[in-house]
Parts: C-alpha cells; sequence; structure tokens
C-alpha cells in the first residue's frame, strides 16, 4: 500500500480486551503521543488469573479517566482528533464491549470515523512505533495469551498465516504451569523472573514437532510433561524445585519457538523479522531469536517492554494503517470475542 501524505493524522486509541485498561493518541501510526496504561493485576492476583465479570467493572470505571489522561498527554482536545480506533476482538466479551461502546459515543459525539482494530494486528503494529524503516513485507512471530502463529506481512494489513498452535498459545502454557508450580498470576514474568534463579538442563522437557506442518506448534503436551514431572516427585516425596523447573519449561518454549521461526527463516529466504505479543517480552526468546537471526543475516524488529504486552499505542498504529486503507467502521461495531485476523494476501 502507498501512503499518501494527508497531513498530521491525530488517532485516539482504545484497548480493553483483557485486563488493561488503555488509551493512546498517535500520530500518523508511529509517533506515540501518550500511552496511557492502567493495569488490574492487583485486582486478578489473589483469584490466580482474570475474572472476566471484575474486569468489566474495572474498565468501566478506568475509561474515561484513562481517555482523559492521554488527551492531556498528549496536549490534544477531542476536537483535534481524527479518527478513533478500538480493539474490537478476539478478547473477553464484556471486556471488549466497555472500549467499543466508548469508541463509539465518542465517534458519534465528534462525528469523526471510527476504526474497529484486531487485537493481533496491533501487536504486530507495535512494530512500527519504534522503528520508522520497518516496512512491509516482513514476517513475524505473534506469541500472546491466546495466538501463537508465524505470519508474512505481505503489506499494512494484508497477512499470510504460515504456522500456528494445535492447542495452547505459548502464553496460556507460561500462565498454566506458572499455576501449576505456585508462581500464581500474571505467569509469563513471574515464570522468567523464576527462570533466572534456574538450571535450564535440570529437566528435559519435551520440544513437540509436529511431523507434516514444521512451522506449528503444540504446547500442550509441554504443560502435561510439567504437571506429570511434578506429580512424580510429590508421589515420591522427592522435592523439586521451582526455578529449575520455571526454566527449563522457558527454555523448551523458547526452543520451538526460535527452531520454528529459523525454520521459516530458511523455507521463506526471511531478510526481516518481527517479534510480537506479550509473550515477546520474555527475555529469554528476545535474546535467542536476536542472536540466531544476526547468525542468518536476518534484520531483528522487537518493541520495547511496554509496547509488547497489551496497550493502546498499537492499536493506534494498526488504526492508522486501516485508517489509510480507507477502512472505516459503522455505530453497528460490535465486540466480537473471537474475531479472526483475515489472512488472505490482497
Ligand atoms: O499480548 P498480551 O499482553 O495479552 C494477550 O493478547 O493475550 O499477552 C499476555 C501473555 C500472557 O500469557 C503472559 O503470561 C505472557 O503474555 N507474558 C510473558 C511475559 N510477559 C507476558 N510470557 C513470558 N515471559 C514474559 N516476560
Ligand atoms: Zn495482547
Amino acid at each position: 500500500m502507498k501512503i499518501d501524505n494527508l497531513g498530521t493524522i491525530n488517532i485516539l486509541a482504545i484497548e480493553s480486551s483483557c485486563d488493561e485498561t488503555a488509551a493512546a493518541v498517535v500520530q500518523n501510526g508511529r509517533k506515540v503521543l501518550s500511552n496511557v496504561i492502567s493495569s488490574q493485576i492487583a485486582l486478578h492476583e489473589i483469584y490466580g488469573g482474570v475474572v472476566p465479570e471484575l474486569a468489566s467493572r474495572k474498565h468501566m470505571e478506568n475509561i474515561n479517566p484513562v481517555i482523559r489522561q492521554a488527551l492531556a498527554q498528549a496536549g490534544i482536545k477531542l476536537p483535534d482528533i481524527d479518527a478513533i480506533a478500538v480493539t474490537n476482538g478476539p478478547g473477553l466479551v464484556g471486556a471488549l464491549l466497555v472500549g467499543v461502546a466508548e469508541a463509539k459515543a465518542i465517534a458519534y459525539a465528534l462525528g469523526k470515523p471510527l476504526i474497529g482494530v484486531h487485537h493481533i494486528e496491533g501487536h504486530i503494529a507495535a512494530n512500527y512505533i519504534e522503528h520508522p524503516d520497518l516496512e512491509p513485507p516482513f514476517f513475524a512471530l505473534v506469541v500472546s495469551g491466546g495466538h501463537s502463529m508465524l505470519i508474512r506481512v505481505a503489506d499494512y494489513g494484508s497477512y499470510e498465516l504460515l504456522g500456528s498452535t494445535r492447542d495452547d498459545a505459548a502464553g496460556e502454557a507460561f500462565d498454566k504451569v506458572a499455576r501449576a508450580i505456585g508462581l500464581g498470576y500474571p505467569g509469563g514474568p513471574k515464570i522468567d523472573r523464576a527462570a533466572r534463579k534456574g538450571d535450564p538442563k535440570a529437566i528435559d522437557f519435551p520440544r513437540a514437532k509436529i511431523e507434516d506442518a514444521p512451522l506449528d506448534f503444540s504446547f500442550s503436551g509441554l504443560k502435561s510433561a510439567v504437571l506429570n514431572y511434578i506429580n512424580g516427585c510429590e508421589m515420591k516425596g522427592v522435592s523439586w524445585s521451582q526455578e529449575d523447573v520455571a526454566a527449563s519449561f522457558q527454555e523448551a518454549v523458547v526452543d520451538v519457538l526460535v527452531r520454528n521461526s529459523m525454520e521459516a527463516v530458511r523455507e521463506y529466504g526471511i531478510k526481516r523479522f518481527a517479534l510480537a505479543g506479550g509473550v515477546s517480552a520474555n527475555t529469554l526468546l528476545r535474546a535467542r531469536l536476536e542472536s540466531k537471526l544476526d547468525a542468518a543475516g536476518v534484520r531483528f524488529f522487537c518493541p520495547s517492554l511496554i509496547l509488547c504486552t497489551d496497550n493502546a499505542a498499537m492499536i493506534g498504529a494498526a488504526g492508522y494503517y486501516a485508517y489509510m486503507n480507507g477502512i472505516r467502521d459503522g455505530l453497528d461495531l460490535n465486540a466480537q470475542p473471537n474475531l479472526e485476523l483475515p489472512m488472505e494476501v490482497k
């Protein structure tokens, strides 16, 4: 897609698909004027995971103050906004609805365009913000709480799926294993931290390989292997180390993610590779992927930590390119918990 210069386009972006209430103002898709995130970690921590009903209620409380703060930090008044972009799926339906209803109300009141953004498209677009020279085509590994996918980004808004998970997503595996080994929620960052003190070679957990689809992933066997290991130790009355299990599990997940990424590099002759989604905050994954891609002469892109996990700046970046593509949604835009990312190459 050729991006015509329309001057300055300011997008107000809203994200409320899970447990972060977030708003941002993004200029021309790449310049973040503000990026406000209100995290609900403290609220859900005692339950060991996100409680959907509590998440929606907290979004309702937070959404207006978060938007006000995003506008104030950006030094922009609502009438100076050119369009409103909002995550409309996938995610928790009640949580998504808060952001979608808010975005529709603002768009209607201002008479400005409304753009529904796919959450995963936002995660990929997070890479545009700090890498002004990154433009499609490139390849991306998207690893979040609900997705594990290798994607070819053919153009802005145009994607080809090369591989995906057959069962659990990578982030889901982190969260389930963290709960099983007593680390609790949020699982990914806690395993990341515990693993630094553990031995990644202590336990040889399985690395699933799908014979006829080498770019696909499977993490449910790994999760079961961790559970079996812990149960086995407890039945034998043998103690086990939380840090060693965390490090060995993380090593197995990262091995598989990097192995499949490098397989895609070989198969498709990739020259630029971007990492996206909450699991891209993982210290070992970032370092391992970067060093393997470097050695293969592939340029590696990764958002800074604050842009890896859920935020609205990434929705503003994706929303800008949708805006430039002429995409506009009506006031019938709805929250879609299972929204699919269209994968045909246009
Ligand atoms: O993208 P995200 O914030 O929300 C979804 O779209 O799902 O991703 C959340 C996922 C969770 O499963 C969380 O455990 C994982 O990302 N995550 C991590 C790390 N930080 C977040 N996984 C591994 N290491 C991390 N440092
Ligand atoms: Zn996400």
